[in-house]
Parts: structure tokens; C-alpha cells; sequence
């Protein structure tokens, strides 16, 4: 079995939705730790609520990003971290992190990349007249939200829609889809290789896994 360690910065849908199905056992692993940047992240309640233990690395207690990132490395490399999961942490790692768990590391970003990276994305999506919009899982590369792409999902964005409407939509997709890569991940079935991504030893396409 597997061990994951998830880093959060809100609320933590998507944490929730990792516990389940690692409850549920559907994912063949075990979350050893949830790490959070803030102090009132929801998703810290959701890790005591399931008995997970959690840890709080604070910007404010140390000199620079650097020794942050360095200190939640020491951190993951203690609890023996498998797999690291980025799950709305929403402060930029350092490359010497990044580099550290190059292979390891999976982010979900609510956007079909390479469109709208950064924040913002259902704004920026709105604002340019499209009529989807979407979430990607991808491999943790030093160069932000542009590791290799294992699989999106896509919604419809509607005339009349507002941002909290698309991100609904979004969220709903991304419970669904997250759980799912980390699955194929702790089976061994999906690998990164040179900046690539492989399931089941194949290539997968530059959009990830079904993107016809
Ligand atoms: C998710 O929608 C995720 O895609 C986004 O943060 C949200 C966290 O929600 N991540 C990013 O924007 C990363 N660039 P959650 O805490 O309820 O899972």
C-alpha cells in the first residue's frame, strides 16, 4: 500500500474525496499526512475528522520560501511519502522541491491546460467568451501548471453563467477525476519518464488519457 501525503490550502473537496476512496478502497493507499499553509484550512478539520494526522508549515515562521519548502520536504521524506498530492495548495513550490519528488508529484488545476494557468481561471475563461472550460491532473514540473497532462475534464460554460456556476461544475468533475489518477498511480500503472506520462507503459496524448 501506498503512502500519500496531501497538501491543502481551503477547503478541501478534493481531500475529502481522496479519503473516501482511500476508505473505500479504491485507491490502494493510505494518507500519512495532510499538510496545510493555513492554519484555517477546512480541509485540516476534514484530516482530524478522518484521523489523519496533519502538520502546519506557516509562511510568517520561517526566513524564506526556500527553508519553508525545505522544512515540508524534511517532512515528507520523514513519513516516507510515496506519492505527494497537491490538492488546492495554492503557494508555488520551489524548484528544488519540485525537482526533489520529480516523478511523485500530481496537481489538480481548474483549467484545461495549457489554457488559463495560474489564478483566476474561471474568470479568465468567462471574460474570453469560451463555451467550456474544465480541470486538468498533471505531473509536478518546476515550470508552474505545465508537467505532463494525465487527464482532464471538460464542462459546458453557458450564456448566463457566473464564476461560482462554472466552478461548481468544475468541482463536481474533480472529485471525480482526481481519485481516479491517484488510483491508477498506486497501482503502478502510471509513470512519469523524461517530462512524459505513461499509462500502462503507454504514451499518453499531450492532453492526457481519452482526449478525442
Ligand atoms: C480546486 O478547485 C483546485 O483545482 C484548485 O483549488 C481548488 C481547491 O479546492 N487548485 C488550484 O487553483 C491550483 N492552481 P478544494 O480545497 O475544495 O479541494
Amino acid at each position: 500500500m501506498k503512502k500519500i501525503v496531501v497538501l491543502i490550502s481551503g477547503s478541501g473537496a478534493n481531500l475529502q474525496a481522496i479519503i473516501d476512496a482511500c476508505q473505500a478502497g479504491e485507491i490502494n493507499g493510505k494518507i500519512v499526512s495532510v499538510i496545510s499553509n493555513k492554519a484555517k484550512a477546512y480541509g485540516l478539520t476534514r484530516a482530524k475528522k478522518a484521523h489523519i494526522p496533519t502538520a502546519l508549515f506557516e509562511r510568517k515562521n520561517f526566513a524564506n520560501n526556500l527553508e519553508m519548502d525545505r522544512a515540508i520536504a524534511k517532512h515528507i521524506e520523514t513519513v516516507e511519502a510515496d506519492l505527494v498530492v497537491l490538492a488546492g495548495y495554492m503557494k508555488i513550490l520551489s524548484d528544488e522541491f519540485t525537482m526533489r519528488f520529480a516523478g511523485k508529484i500530481l496537481n489538480i488545476h481548474p483549467s484545461l491546460l495549457p489554457k488559463y494557468k495560474g489564478l483566476h481561471t474561471y474568470q479568465q475563461a468567462l471574460e474570453a467568451g469560451e463555451t467550456e472550460h474544465g480541470t486538468t491532473v498533471h505531473f509536478v514540473t518546476p515550470e508552474l501548471d505545465s508537467g505532463a497532462i494525465i487527464l482532464q475534464a471538460k464542462v459546458p460554460i453557458f450564456p448566463e453563467d457566473e464564476v461560482s456556476d462554472i466552478e461548481e461544475r468544475v468541482k463536481a468533475q474533480e472529485i471525480q477525476i482526481y481519485p481516479l489518477v491517484i488510483k491508477w498511480f498506486t497501482t503502478d500503472r502510471l509513470k512519469e519518464k523524461n517530462g512524459k506520462a505513461y499509462l500502462d507503459g503507454q504514451l499518453l496524448p499531450e492532453n492526457g488519457y481519452a482526449n478525442e
